[in-house]
């Protein structure tokens, strides 16, 4: 069993952390409340409602929206065009779309990209374009699977101030990522998650001493490193 007996709550306009090891059932978090894989058990809801049985883009229309650990870009169209597809999710002129989608496009600083064909971005480029493509929809609840991996320090820190923007804007926010200094800087709350079974759950400060915590994930030597 990938994930089990796993209950928590987002609030509106909430950022909440997921973390926990590699093969911990994090992404498998992801799908289920996606709608990519049905949970065999257990129940999601969104607002009230019911999302069991829904299919991504009936999830994704009633305003959930993910990023793809595995970067997934159509590959042979152009920037653009790949965050159109997400806009028209929601929009049914594409003049409207394309407005929407070079307003997107620029705010994640990928406006020189505009017109390239996706394969031609860097890894951090299109961890970018995976989040255009989400944004794109116009979510109230935006699920970023590692966003921050593999990215340098400075562009850490960008990917911070953008996405407290977009959470300022009203979006509540999911995250998985193992980039700690993200964490910390985000979230309000973290839940940590180790063989697919919740084993901590609080404030980012809180859940960081947490005996559990430290043997199943961050290792003795990450809070000897925060002092
Ligand atoms: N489609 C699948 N079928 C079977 N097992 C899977 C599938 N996807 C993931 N797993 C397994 O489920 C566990 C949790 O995986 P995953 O959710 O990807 O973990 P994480 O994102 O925390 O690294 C792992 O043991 C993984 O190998
Ligand atoms: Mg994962």
């Amino acid at each position: 069993m990938a994930v089990g007996g796993l209950s928590f709550e987002l609030q509106k306009e909430e950022i909440l952390a997921l973390i926990g090891p590699n093969g911990a059932g994090k992404t498998t978090v992801f799908n289920c409340l996606s709608g990519f894989l049905p949970a065999d058990e257990g129940e999601i809801y969104l607002e009230g409602r019911q999302l069991g049985g829904l299919q991504p883009f009936q999830i994704c229309q009633l305003g959930m929206a993910r990023t793809f650990q595995i970067v997934k870009p159509f590959l042979t169209i152009s920037v653009l065009d790949n965050v159109m597809v997400g806009a028209l999710a929601r929009e049914k002129s594409t003049a409207t779309a394309k407005q929407k989608s070079i307003e997107i496009i620029d705010f994640v600083g990928l406006s020189a990209w505009t017109g390239k064909e996706a394969q031609g971005l860097p890894l951090p480029l299109r961890k970018r374009l995976e989040l255009a493509r989400a944004l794109a929809t116009q979510p109230k609840i935006l699920l970023l699977d590692e966003v921050m991996a593999g990215l340098n320090p400075t562009e850490v820190d960008e990917l911070i101030a953008l996405l407290k923007e977009i959470n300022r804007r009203g979006v509540s926010i999911f995250l998985i990522e193992h980039v700690m200094r993200g964490v910390m800087a985000l979230s309000r709350r973290v839940i940590v998650i180790n063989y697919g079974v919740k084993i901590a759950e609080g404030s980012p400060e809180e859940v960081v001493r947490d005996k559990q915590v430290i043997e199943a994930y961050l290792g003795k030597e990450f809070l000897d490193a925060q002092g």
